[in-house]
């Protein structure tokens, strides 16, 4: 969603911050702005639209003038996409300019003590209340007036601030939105990503809640909000920028199905030891693991299509009941757990507002939490009781593949790891799981060899008006990624349906070339899905089947099949997915969608 970057040194700031800017692109935005304290004067540049247009607007940032500046790309909440709602936002008399991720929930009460004062608002957004009060309340310190102001703000923020008066300091602030600030020689940076600096440094300070950091061009100083110094190492950001750039392809979105191979190889290997799986991010007995009674799962996006996955495979491997929510749901229906249920929270972002949120709700009610995170120090990751990453590196393309491939795999990992301890697999089993684990990276890469058969299906498929996914079991819970995936990059209708069920409704909308994309790999229920793909096909659907490698007969079932190697059954959706994304990517290559940023969609859901 919304992205901040800011700057302080002895180059020209505009450029510097545009780049930045460009880096954080991904997240999801509608306008962007910079503003620059040009010695004497905030000068501010903003637009509606994409970055493109800002670049054009102050030619690349040469007609701005300034060693220091903060720059934003807001993704609207308040108030439509607009020039006047796009970041920075200036105090009534000029003199302060704030640049802001996440909600201030009691905007509407600050706006109007303001207003009852005298102070006249330009836009519609909660973040000019904030740019008005530093200026309401500044007596000569900005950061008692930023301590002040923090004690007025409900909400999440992370705040960078610069004044006209002050040339050479930027204020950053965070509370539950994620803020960095980078190290330089005779420069400093804050961001909301390590993306948007890491062109320019690797050391870092990540913010914790309620802490201020102060930036001159040669120091930075934390402190908390009693002005008390915060003593922290600098961190080295260890990947690589290339990590974070397209490397040759035409988008981040088919770099990162291509990388899935590696991604899931580093998220495996590392965590298998003479055979066994080492789990020692979860720091719980073997007494408290056998203690629960039941698993739940909170999720949003893909990361609950992870949630759906694991319900099948933790029942079936660990004997445990398991609740999957969405996790904007389970927040607000008064759920039923306490210390006897463990939950799994799931996001690449650990960020999401509304996972945040419904963790911090399971932990209030005496559930233990293991959170499942992409991103090292993100709010989900640090709050959670226990974390286990998954190594999938920088995902930039807003529709997930590798992250989502990733959670999977630790997915598989918890099975093993906890049928093991709990007594529900015996040792044939657990050996099995484990080199089929193992072996997920290369039939990945197999499948990704053979993706130019998926491209002359999509190629036959692009036009399509509407498409059913349907399954059985693991497959139903994969069809509903497969599913999201071609929606959200194409903007082609599809739905997932568990496939027993399309006789209850869906079928009245199968007509004659309706696409239906039919999983077949859960082989116990093969002759279920069969009956399904005829059923629809007798009602004139072109289906193409998904299945293994062991099924060959499968190929006289329906119109097309793609086939996938063979593997456990609970894992079948870790190679099965790989010819949904691939599918998904180049039906919305070949009709020209902006694939990496889709239309109103964002990187991270830092609101609610
Ligand atoms: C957004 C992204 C999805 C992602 C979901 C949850 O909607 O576009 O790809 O699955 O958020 O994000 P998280 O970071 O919590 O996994």
């Amino acid at each position: 969603m919304c992205g901040i970057v800011g700057y302080i040194g002895y180059e020209q700031a505009a450029p510097l911050l545009l780049q930045g800017l460009e880096k954080l692109e991904y997240r999801g935005y509608d306008s962007a702005g910079v503003c620059l304290n040009d010695g004497e004067k905030l000068v501010v540049e903003k637009s509606k639209g994409k970055l493109k247009v800002l670049k054009e607007l102050t030619e690349n940032g040469k007609t701005l003038k300034g060693t220091v500046g903060i720059g934003h790309t807001r993704w609207a909440t308040h108030g439509e996409p607009s020039d006047v709602n796009a970041h920075p936002h200036l105090s009534d008399s000029d003199r302060f300019a704030v640049v802001h991720n996440g909600i201030i929930e009691n905007y509407i009460q600050l706006k109007e003590h303001l207003k009852s004062k005298g102070i006249e608002f330009r836009s519609k957004t909660d973040t000019e209340v904030i740019a008005q009060l530093i200026e309401y309340y500044y007596k000569g310190s900005i950061i008692d007036t930023v301590i002040k102001v923090m004690s007025k703000l409900e909400g999440s923020y992370a705040l960078g601030v610069i004044s006209r008066d002050n040339p050479d300091e930027i204020i950053a602030v965070r509370k539950e939105s994620p803020l960095i600030i980078g190290l330089g020689e005779n420069e400093n940076y804050i961001a909301s990503d390590v993306t948007a600096i890491l062109a320019k440094t690797r050391k870092i300070y990540r913010l914790e809640n309620n802490e201020i950091a102060v930036l001159h061009r040669d120091s930075v100083k934390i402190i908390d909000t009693d002005k008390e110094e915060v003593r922290k190492e600098p961190e080295t950001i260890k990947w690589d920028i290339s990590a974070a750039e397209k490397g040759g392809y035409e988008h981040f979105m088919f770099k990162e199905i291509m990388e899935q191979p590696k991604s899931v190889h580093d998220t495996v290997a590392p965590r298998i030891k003479d055979g066994r799986v080492v789990l020692d991010e979860i720091k719980l007995s073997d007494e408290q693991l056998k203690n629960f009674d039941k698993i739940n799962i909170l999720a949003c996006g893909s990361a609950y299509h992870v949630g759906v996955v694991a319900k099948y495979v933790f029942e079936k491997i660990i004997r445990k009941p398991v609740e999957v929510d969405l996790a904007s749901e389970f927040r607000y229906r008064n759920p039923i757990i306490d210390e006897k249920t463990l939950t799994v929270v799931i996001s690449q972002s650990g960020e999401t507002a509304d996972t945040k949120e419904a963790m911090k709700e399971a932990r209030r009610r005496g559930s233990h939490v293991i959170s499942i995170v992409n991103v090292v120090g993100s709010a989900i990751a640090v709050e959670s009781d226990d974390v286990i990453y998954t190594w999938a590196g920088p995902e930039i393309a807003v529709a997930t593949t590798k992250a989502y491939s990733t959670q999977l795999a630790v997915i598989y990992l918890m099975a093993i790891y906890l049928g093991d301890k709990l007594g529900t697999i015996n040792e044939n089993e657990y050996k099995t799981y484990v080199s089929e684990l193992q072996e997920l990276p290369k039939k990945i890469t197999s499948i990704l060899e053979n993706k130019e058969n998926i491209q002359y299906l999509a190629s036959k498929s692009f036009n399509c008006r509407d498409v059913f996914f349907i399954g059985r079991n693991i497959d139903y819970a994969l069809s509903l990624e497969g599913s999201l995936k071609l929606k959200e990059i194409s903007y082609i209708h599809s739905e997932a349906y568990a496939a027993g069920e399309l006789k209850h409704g869906t079928i009245s909308l199968i007509e004659s070339g309706t696409l239906v994309i039919a999983l077949a790999t859960h082989e116990e229920l093969l002759g279920k899905i069969i009956s399904n793909i005829e059923e629809v096909q007798a009602r004139g659907a072109n289906v193409i089947g998904v299945a293994c490698e062991n099924h060959p007969e499968m190929a006289s079932v329906a119109q097309s099949t793609i086939f996938i190697p063979n593997t456990c059954d609970m894992f079948l959706p870790s190679l099965a997915v790989i010819p949904l994304q691939l599918f998904a990517y180049y039906v919305a290559s070949l009709k020209g969608c902006d694939i990496d940023k889709p239309r109103n969609l964002a990187k991270s859901v830092t609101v609610e």
